[in-house]
C-alpha cells in the first residue's frame, strides 16, 4: 500500500477514512487553502514563541523565513505551537519540563499530518527536546535556531549572559559593586533577542545540532538579529521539502557516527556540561549509549580550540564573524567520522568540503596552540560518584585540579540558602563545598544550582574558586572547580548521602579521582541509619517525572521515553 502523506497523513479515527479525509480538508479550508495547496508537502512548523521567553523573541520572523522557502519548494508549511522553556521563567528548573516538551513535540510531530518538520529551538532545554522528540517520532526533521545575542556593553566593558552576570554578580556579593551599579549591569546584559551569546548550553546544542547533522551547515553561530539568521531559516524551510520527498528520516542521519561528531565537538568548543546530559538523552531515544569512560578518552586527544566564554574571552557573534562552526570542524576534522550523512543528504566531510574558504581569525584556535590543552570536560568515577560526576576542567581554577579538603555540607538547596552566608558558618578557603538532595529526583528536576555561591565572608577576603560538589547540573555559562552530575544522586542513597561535616573529599582530575576519605565500614554504618527523604510531588507531570526520570549519566529522560536495551555505544 502506498505511504500516506500529507493531508492524508494519519487520518482521525472515526472508522470511515473517506469521511475523515473529506472532514479535514472542509476543516482546514476554513484556514483559506486551496486544494492545490492542500496537495502538497506538509511541512510541519514546531513554533516555540513564548511571551515568557525572550531567547525566542524572533521566533514570527523565523516562522515567516521557514514559510517561504517551503513555499519555494513546492511544499505547505503549517506551523503549530509546543511547550517553550526559559531558563528563568519556570519554576522550579527548566530542566523539569525538559521531557514534558520532547513528549509535547514528538507527539504532536506523530499526531499531525507533516511530512516533515522543522522545529525552532534556541534556549537550553528546547533543542535538546526537540532532538529527542525528532528522534523518537522518526520523521524528517531540522532544527532552526534562533541563535544567540549580540553583546551589551556598560561603562565601555563587553558583557555577555550570562557568564558576565555570574562575574559582576559575585563581585555584588562580596561588596565590590553596589545594588544601584548591579540594577544598572542588569539593564545591559541582554541587549537584543536572541539566546545566551558566550559558550553556554544553548550556543552548545546548537553546535552539537549542527555537528550531528540535524541543523543545516552554517547555522549554530548566527546571531539572532542578523538577517543571514532569516537565510538559514529560508533555506531550511526549502531544504525540508525535498526530505519529505527523499525519506531522509533522523534514525540515519543520527548514528553513533553522528554522535561521536557531537561529543567531538562538545569537547573542542569547550561546551555546556548540561549538554552531555541532553546528548546522552537524545542518543538514548535511539538505543545509543553514551559510554562516558570512551567520552573522557575522546577529550584526552581533543583540545579546546574556541576561545569564548566561560573558558576563553570571546562571544558568538565572534565565532560567527570567524566563520562559525566550520572552522572547529575543518581543524578537527581528521578526528570526525567524517561519512556521516547529514540533513543536506550528504556527508559532513562533504559539507566541510562545500563551506567556503577560511581566512585568518583568532577565535579558533589551530591545535597547535589550543585555548586548553585537553578537552573541556573530564568524567570522574571514585567512592563519592560510583556512577559518574564530571567536571569542566576548562573552566576552573588549574591550582584546585588536585585538592583535598574538609567537606563542608549542606542537605539542600533551602539548607544552602539558608547558611551560606551566615558569618558563623564554619568554612575556610581550603575547605570542600557539598550540596546534596538537588539531584533529577532530589530538587527535582536537577536544577542548576551546582555553582555553589563562595560564602560571603570568604568572597569578601577575595576567595574567587573553591572547590564543590553536587549532585545539580551548573549553567554552561558558569565557571570554577565544580563537580556536577554526581551519580547517583543523594536521593537515591548514593554516597553523597553520606558525607558528614568534616568529612575529608579528595578531588584528582589529572587521575579523574573523587574520593571520600571515608572507611567502608563507618560508610556501611552511615547507610544503615540513612532513610530517603520525602517525596516531592503528589499528582501531575511532577509525579511522572518523579517516578521515572533516569540519573544524569543515563540523560535524565523518562525511563519508558528511552529506546532499551542499547544496541550500540557513541563515542565509535
Ligand atoms: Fe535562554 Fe540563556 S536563558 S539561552
Amino acid at each position: 500500500m502506498a505511504r500516506k502523506t500529507g493531508m492524508r497523513k494519519g487520518l482521525t479515527s472515526y472508522g470511515d477514512e473517506g469521511f475523515a479525509l473529506f472532514l479535514r480538508k472542509a476543516f482546514i479550508k476554513a484556514m483559506g487553502y486551496s486544494d492545490d495547496a492542500l496537495d502538497r508537502p506538509v511541512i510541519g512548523i514546531a513554533d516555540t514563541f513564548s511571551g515568557f521567553n525572550p531567547c525566542h523573541r524572533t521566533a514570527p520572523d523565523l516562522v515567516a523565513a521557514i514559510k517561504r522557502g517551503v513555499a519555494m519548494a513546492g511544499g505547505l508549511a503549517v506551523e503549530f505551537p509546543t511547550v517553550s522553556l526559559h531558563e528563568s521563567f519556570a519554576f522550579p528548573t527548566s530542566m523539569l519540563y525538559r521531557n514534558l516538551m520532547a513528549m509535547d513535540t514528538e507527539e504532536m510531530l506523530g499526531a499531525l499530518p507533516m511530512d516533515a518538520a522543522v522545529m525552532i529551538g534556541g534556549c537550553d532545554k528546547t533543542v535538546p527536546a526537540q532532538l529527542m522528540a525528532a528522534a523518537s517520532a522518526n520523521i524528517p526533521s531540522l532544527i532552526v535556531v534562533t541563535g544567540p545575542m549580540m553583546t551589551g556593553d556598560y561603562h565601555g566593558e563587553r558583557l555577555g549572559a550570562c557568564t558576565d552576570c555570574r562575574r559582576l554578580w559575585g563581585l555584588h556579593r562580596a561588596g565590590e559593586i553596589d545594588a544601584d551599579e548591579i540594577d544598572a549591569i542588569g539593564g545591559r546584559l541582554m541587549p537584543t533577542a536572541g539566546t545566551c551569546m558566550v559558550m553556554g548550553t544553548a550556543s552548545t546544542m546548537a553546535c552539537m545540532t549542527e555537528a550531528l547533522g540535524m541543523m543545516l551547515p552554517g547555522g549554530a553561530a548566527i546571531p539572532a538579529v542578523m538577517a543571514d539568521r532569516l537565510r538559514h531559516a529560508e533555506a531550511s524551510g526549502v531544504r525540508a521539502v525535498a526530505m519529505a520527498k527523499e525519506g531522509l528520516t533522523p534514525d540515519r542521519i543520527m548514528t553513533p557516527q553522528a554522535f561521536s561528531n557531537a561529543l567531538r565537538v562538545l569537547l573542542a568548543i569547550g561546551g555546556s556540561t548540561n549538554a552531555l546530559i541532553h546528548i546522552t538523552a537524545v542518543a538514548g531515544r535511539l538505543g545509543i549509549e553514551v559510554d562516558l569512560d570512551s567520552f573522557d578518552a575522546m577529550g584526552r586527544e581533543t583540545p579546546v580550540l574556541v576561545d569564548l566564554k566561560p573558558s576563553g574571552t570571546g562571544y558568538m557573534e565572534d565565532l560567527q564573524k570567524a566563520g562559525g562552526l566550520t572552522p572547529v570542524l575543518r581543524e578537527i576534522r581528521d578526528l570526525l567520522e567524517a561519512d556521516a550523512l547529514t540533513c543536506t543528504g550528504r556527508s559532513l566531510g562533504d559539507n566541510i568540503d562545500a563551506a567556503p574558504a577560511g581566512w585568518a581569525q583568532d577565535v579558533v584556535r589551530p591545535r597547535t596552540d589550543p585555548v586548553y590543552a585537553e578537552g573541556g570536560i573530564a568524567v570522574l568515577r571514585g567512592n563519592l560518584c560510583p556512577g559518574s560526576a564530571i567536571i569542566k576542567q576548562s573552566g576552573a581554577s588549574p591550582e584546585l585540579m588536585k585538592h583535598s579538603g574538609r567537606a563542608v555540607v549542606f542537605d539542600s538547596l533551602d539548607d544552602m540558602a539558608e547558611r551560606i552566608d551566615d558569618p558563623g558558618l564554619d568554612v575556610n578557603a581550603d575547605d570542600v563545598l557539598v550540596l546534596r538532595n538537588a539531584g533529577p529526583k532530589g530538587a527535582p528536576g536537577m536544577p542548576e544550582s551546582g555553582y555553589i555561591p563562595i560564602p560571603k565572608k570568604l568572597a569578601k577576603k577575595g576567595v574567587r574558586d573553591m572547590v564543590r560538589i553536587s549532585d545539580a547540573r551548573m549553567s554552561g555559562t558558569a565557571f570554577g572547580a565544580v563537580v556536577l552530575h554526581v551519580c547517583p544522586e543523594a536521593a537515591i542513597g548514593g554516597p553523597l548521602a553520606l558525607v558528614r561535616a568534616g568529612d575529608r573529599i579528595t578531588l584528582d582530575v589529572p587521575a579523574r579521582r573523587l574520593e571520600l576519605e571515608v572507611s567502608e565500614e563507618e560508610l556501611a554504618a552511615r547507610r544503615a541509619e540513612w532513610s530517603p527523604p520525602p517525596a516531592q510531588a503528589e499528582r501531575g507531570y511532577k509525579r511522572l517525572h518523579l517516578d521515572h526520570v533516569t540519573q544524569a549519566d543515563e540523560g535524565c529522560d523518562l525511563d519508558f521515553l528511552a529506546q532499551r536495551p542499547f544496541t550500540a555505544k557513541a563515542p565509535v
